[in-house]
């Protein structure tokens, strides 16, 4: 039985220093040693060199798969290589952490659960942020009862501004507007809610930046099987916003602007959290502090699953999860009615 697991990443990028992010974290876990990098940009895989000099740092992924002592990959490169790279990975016998969101669609994750499967490999999906300081708050004081019964869930991340020319704002990349803040937002009312997804209802707007491949605006209706419904709404389009959650119970609600829940976003292994939500209740309106946005738990856990068998942090069949609303929103926006997520 090891008594610790070797560590690599691939995609050493500069956008929101995310290589570096994993890095960090990885280092700051005893039981895992950060052995190597992966990147294929030489400028990049330069600054890797000389931010993590114990490092070995490649730009060739099945050059560093050839080493036998990397246990664990983590995919931190741009959407549309998540399955390609991750099966590569898995097919080289090396356990794997994709960052979000898994792949673009059910049939790459399909691919990547099989590829798991025959390996006989862990492969799990980078939701770090069920960690963030205000969703942590916000799910005790749910699973506390205090609002009472959960029935009406409104999400939203909505701006209005001209997307950057990279590739988040290209679908074919990217996957489309939703799958970056989106995926986070998906998993977060997938991880509340417990309760099977019934159907999914999709609106896409095109009307805007058409130098951008990404829709405008994105939302998704979730209908749970327990009735629940959960509205998931992105725009770049929207001159008016709403408040990041408002959730309806039937004895309460909570509403979140969201304002410095991940203080310290990419600069810092855990950050920490200011602000509050509001609770209104029977009793009246209360300020409920934010938790910690404890990102670093995921390696730590991770750490756990690999070596005393604890379950994983974030499965594949979540991020599955995740894609197949994604997807069936975009099927529904498509045909013009709800649709059914198509499950494992
Ligand atoms: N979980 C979070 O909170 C969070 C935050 C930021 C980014 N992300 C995710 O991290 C991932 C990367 O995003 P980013 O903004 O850092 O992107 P980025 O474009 O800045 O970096 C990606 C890097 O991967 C490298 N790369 C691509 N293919 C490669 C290959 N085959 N071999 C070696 N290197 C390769 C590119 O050269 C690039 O430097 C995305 O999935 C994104 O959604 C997650």
């Amino acid at each position: 039985m090891k008594d610790s697991i070797g560590c690599a990443v691939v995609g050493y990028g500069p956008t929101y220093n995310f290589g570096w992010m994993h890095g960090k974290w990885i280092e700051d876990v005893p039981a895992l040693r950060f052995l190597a990098i992966c990147e294929k940009d030489p400028e990049r895989a330069a600054q890797a060199r000389q931010d993590f000099p114990g490092a070995a740092v490649y730009e060739d992924l099945d050059e560093m798969l050839e080493r036998e002592d990397i246990d664990l990959v983590s995919v931190v490169t741009s959407h549309n290589t998540h399955a390609r790279l991750a099966v590569q990975c898995l097919q080289a016998g090396k356990h794997t952490v994709v960052e979000k969101p898994l792949c673009l669609n059910t049939a790459e994750a399909d691919a990547m659960i099989r590829a798991a499967r025959e390996a006989g490999k862990t492969l799990a999906t980078f939701h770090n942020r069920r960690h963030d300081g205000n969703v942590r708050a916000i799910k005790e004081v749910i699973e506390l009862g205090e609002i009472g019964q959960v029935f009406d869930i409104q999400l939203s991340a909505c701006g209005y501004g001209r997307p950057d020319g990279w590739w988040r704002s290209r679908k074919e990349v990217s996957g489309g507007l939703f799958y970056d803040w989106g995926s986070h937002a998906i998993d977060w009312v997938l991880s509340m809610v417990p309760s099977p997804v019934k159907q999914v209802t999709g609106f896409f707007h095109k009307l805007l930046w058409h130098e951008s491949s990404n829709e405008d605006q994105t939302r998704a209706v979730i209908l749970f099987e327990n009735g629940t419904v959960a509205d998931i709404t992105q725009s770049s389009i929207a001159y008016a916003g709403r408040p990041l959650w408002r959730i309806l119970g039937t004895e309460g609600a909570v509403i979140d602007t969201g304002e410095n829940a991940i203080r310290g976003y990419c600069q810092e292994l855990i950050g920490p959290s200011g602000g509050s939500f509001k609770l209104i209740t029977a009793s009246g309106e209360r300020d409920i502090p934010y938790k910690e946005s404890d990102w670093i738990t995921y390696y730590r856990d991770m750490a756990d699953h690999l070596l005393k068998g604890a379950s994983v942090p974030v499965s594949a069949e979540d991020g599955r999860r995740v894609i197949a609303v994604l997807e069936t929103a975009e099927q529904s926006a498509r045909s013009g009615r709800s649709e059914v997520p198509r499950y494992l």
